[in-house]
């Protein structure tokens, strides 16, 4: 396997085991660590936090493809998630999701994340967000927003400059 992490950042996180009982428990936190540093959590990065916590890989995949805040591939400097769960949908989630491809360049018929030639934007529909009385609801990176009609979405497109 030719991943390696820094020794900073191995050290971090064998300091990190310390607070679990068991290793495998500390594994979410592992993953965040990994993709804050790297960007995203690579095939060969799953490797290595499995074999570090002592479990299979895909033990880690599993959660890697089941968490939607964790990423496989790098994505843009703003990720604009949009909720496509049942309330949101029926609130304009996909008009919403087709408002800012078109802006951006994007496909929206592809599947899964679409991020623009520049780097700076992804775009992608997520599942619910748990907050769906007041959908279209989406975030941009960490930051969440709630009744997103198309002149908010321009507001919240404005703010990613
Ligand atoms: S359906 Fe969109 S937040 Fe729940």
């Amino acid at each position: 396997m030719s991943f390696a992490i820094p020794a900073n950042l191995e050290a971090e996180l064998d300091e990190l085991l310390t607070h679990y009982p068991h290793k495998r428990s500390a594994s979410i936190m592992f993953l965040h660590a990994i993709q804050e540093h790297f960007g995203h959590i690579s095939n060969e990065a799953m490797e290595w936090v499995a074999a570090k916590l002592q479990l299979q890989p895909i033990n880690i995949y599993e959660l890697v493809t089941f968490y939607p805040m964790f990423h496989q591939k790098p994505v843009g400097k703003y990720h604009l998630k949009v909720c496509r769960t049942l309330s949101c949908a029926l609130a304009g989630s996909y008009k919403l999701h087709n408002h800012f491809c078109n802006k951006l360049g994007l496909d929206s018929h592809a599947h899964g994340a679409q991020t623009t030639p520049d780097g700076k934007y992804t775009v992608e529909f997520v599942e619910c967000l748990a907050s769906c009385g007041t959908g279209p609801v989406m975030m941009v990176n960490d930051q969440f927003h709630e009744k997103v009609d198309p002149s908010k979405a321009e507001e919240v497109l404005a703010r990613c400059k």
